[in-house]
C-alpha cells in the first residue's frame, strides 16, 4: 500500500461551530473533505471563518509556504506558494498587514521588501536550521578567503547575512541568478547541497558552505530504492536541498512550486515528493485523483504555525517582525537583485 495517512494537526475546540459558520466554510470543506473528517472541520471551521473575517476587517492578507498544513493551505491563505512567489507577492500587495504562515526567515524578506506594512508571523520561534547555520562574521570572512568572488545567498538566511550578501537566490531561481551574474565564479551560501546541486546545472565555479536543511538531509537513496521497488513506475520528484546522491536517484528536482507545476501539467499516475510532508497533503486534496505517497518529514519550524496562532496574532497584532531599517536596506538590494534577475 503506496499512501499513508495526511499530517493533521489536532485542534484545541475552543469556537463554537454555529450554523452561521458551517454555512459560511462549507466552500472552503470541499476543498479539504478528503484530509479532514467531518468531527475535525468542526473544530477547524470556526478558527477558518473568523480568521478569513478579521482579515478583511484589517485588511489583512495571509501569504502561505506550501509546507502550511491544508487548514491553512487550502482555507485561509491568500496567496501560496515557494519563498520565491512569496517574496514577490510581498513587493505587490496593497495589504496593510501581511501574516507570514511559514518562518522566520521568510516573514523578514516580507519586511525588508514592504518595510511601511505591519509584518506578523504567528509563532517568533519558527526558524530554519539553514538559517542558524551562518552569521554575518562567517560570511566577512568567506569573503577574505574568496576576494571579488560574489556572494549568492539563500533566502533561508537572516536579515543580517544578507546585508553582507550581493544578491539572495531561491531553489526557484538559483540557477537564473547565479548564471545572470555573468562571472566565472560564486560563492553560494550557506545551503551545502544546494549549491552542489546547482554546480551540475551550470558552468560557473561553485564554493560552498556547510549548512544543511534538518528536514531534507534525513532522506536517503534507499529510501528512493524502497518506493521504486513497491512500484517500478512511480514518479520521484525531490527538493534540491536533499543530498545529492538523493537527487542522482531522483526523476526531477525542483523547488516547492516546480514540484506543484510539475504535477499539476505531467499529472503522473504514482508520484512520491521527497520533500516536507504537507505539500504532498495539499496537492493530494486539491487532485483527489492522483495518487500520492506522502513520506512524511516534518518540518518542526514550519509546524509551529497553526490555525489558533494564525488567529491570535491578528486579534492582538502581536509577533511583529521588526528589521533594522539599515540592515534592512542593505538586505534588500541583494533582494531586488535577485527578484530582478529571476524575472
Ligand atoms: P522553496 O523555496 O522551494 O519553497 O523552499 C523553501 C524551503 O524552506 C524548503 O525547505
Ligand atoms: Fe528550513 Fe528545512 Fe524547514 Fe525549509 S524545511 S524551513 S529549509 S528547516
Amino acid at each position: 500500500m503506496l499512501n499513508q495517512e495526511p499530517f493533521v494537526q489536532k485542534m484545541p475546540v475552543r469556537l463554537d461551530f454555529t450554523p452561521e459558520v458551517e454555512k459560511a466554510t462549507a466552500p472552503l470543506y470541499e476543498k479539504v473533505a478528503s484530509i479532514y473528517n467531518a468531527d475535525h472541520w468542526r473544530a477547524l471551521a470556526p478558527y477558518v471563518f473568523e480568521i478569513n473575517r478579521l482579515k478583511e476587517e484589517k485588511n489583512a492578507v495571509i501569504l502561505a509556504h506550501n509546507y502550511m498544513t491544508p487548514d491553512i493551505f487550502h482555507c485561509v491563505g491568500d496567496i501560496v506558494g515557494d519563498s520565491l512567489r512569496l517574496a514577490q507577492v510581498a513587493a505587490e500587495t496593497d495589504a496593510d498587514i501581511i501574516v507570514q504562515a511559514g518562518v522566520h526567515f521568510m516573514a523578514e524578506t516580507s519586511k525588508i521588501i514592504s518595510p511601511e506594512k505591519t509584518v506578523l508571523i504567528p509563532d517568533m520561534s519558527a526558524g530554519c536550521s539553514l538559517a542558524e547555520s551562518i552569521t554575518p562574521a562567517d560570511v566577512m570572512l568567506l569573503r577574505e578567503k574568496y576576494p571579488g568572488v560574489p556572494i549568492v545567498t539563500y533566502v533561508n538566511t537572516s536579515a543580517e547575512v544578507k546585508a553582507v550578501s550581493d544578491v539572495c537566490c531561491t531553489s526557484g531561481n538559483a540557477v537564473k541568478v547565479v548564471e545572470g551574474l555573468g562571472v566565472p565564479e560564486v560563492l553560494m551560501i550557506p545551503d551545502e547541497y544546494l549549491a552542489q546541486y546547482v554546480a551540475t546545472q551550470t558552468n560557473v565555479k561553485i564554493h560552498t558552505w556547510k549548512g544543511h536543511c534538518e528536514v531534507h538531509e534525513r532522506f536517503t537513496p534507499e529510501d528512493i530504492a524502497r518506493f521504486r521497488k513497491q512500484d517500478p513506475n512511480i514518479v520521484v520528484l525531490a527538493h534540491p536541498e536533499c543530498p545529492p546522491e538523493v537527487i542522482e536517484a531522483s526523476d526531477y528536482a525542483g523547488s516547492t512550486a516546480q514540484m506543484v507545476d510539475y504535477v499539476e501539467t505531467k499529472r503522473p499516475a504514482r508520484v512520491v515528493l521527497i520533500t516536507e510532508c504537507s505539500m504532498s497533503d495539499n496537492i493530494a486534496a486539491a487532485n483527489p485523483d492522483m495518487q500520492l505517497v506522502r513520506p512524511c518529514q516534518l518540518c518542526p519550524h514550519m509546524k509551529r504555525i497553526t490555525l489558533p496562532k494564525i488567529l491570535h496574532s491578528l486579534q492582538t497584532m502581536e509577533n511583529e517582525v521588526i528589521v533594522d531599517l539599515d540592515i534592512a536596506a542593505k538586505a534588500r538590494k541583494a533582494v531586488d537583485r535577485m527578484l530582478e534577475l529571476s524575472k
